[in-house]
């Protein structure tokens, strides 16, 4: 394996897990989910970093610096995700592969969250699933670093 190395970038509103809207995004924090990523990619080999940001700049900035660091971006833009050209163009300005992710199932929620801008120029999106959305982007990561993938 190469690069072993993965960044997860949450957007907008995710530091408030725990206390937001628990019915959708559950009674766990940020924090749990950080800790609970880290436990499983133990057991894959790889290393993670996190970032947190509520400012479109911020995050933009967290993917330029992933180019040459980083084997792959998990990536929570929360509401971002439905308008943010820009996040959406600093994702095509790097070579680092970006998995869009979301705790809810954006498709069966309101109207204007089952669009992504991002969706094009990452190299897939997973979408319902908690905290597993973001464990299934890592496999994803961990796979394609051994070679397995289709
Ligand atoms: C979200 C879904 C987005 O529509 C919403 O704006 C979020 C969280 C999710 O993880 O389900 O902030 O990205």
């Amino acid at each position: 394996m190469k690069n072993r190395k993965c960044l997860v970038i949450n957007g907008p509103n995710l530091n408030r897990l725990g206390k937001r809207e628990p019915g959708i995004y559950g009674a766990q924090t940020l924090e749990d989910l950080q800790a609970e990523l880290v436990s499983f990619s133990r057991g894959l080999l790889m290393d993670l970093s996190f970032e947190q940001s509520n400012n479109e700049g911020d995050i933009i900035d967290f993917i330029h610096g992933a180019e040459g660091e980083f084997c792959g971006i998990v990536l929570n833009a929360g509401a971002y995700t439905h308008y943010s050209y820009a996040i959406r163009d600093a994702i095509a300005s790097v070579d680092v592969p970006v998995i869009e992710v979301h705790l809810s199932n954006v498709h069966a929620r309101e109207e204007f969250r089952r669009e992504s801008v991002i969706a094009p120029v990452t190299i897939g999106q997973i979408s319902g699933f908690g905290f597993d959305s973001y464990r299934l982007a890592l496999q994803v990561f961990h796979n394609q670093q051994k070679g397995d993938t289709l």
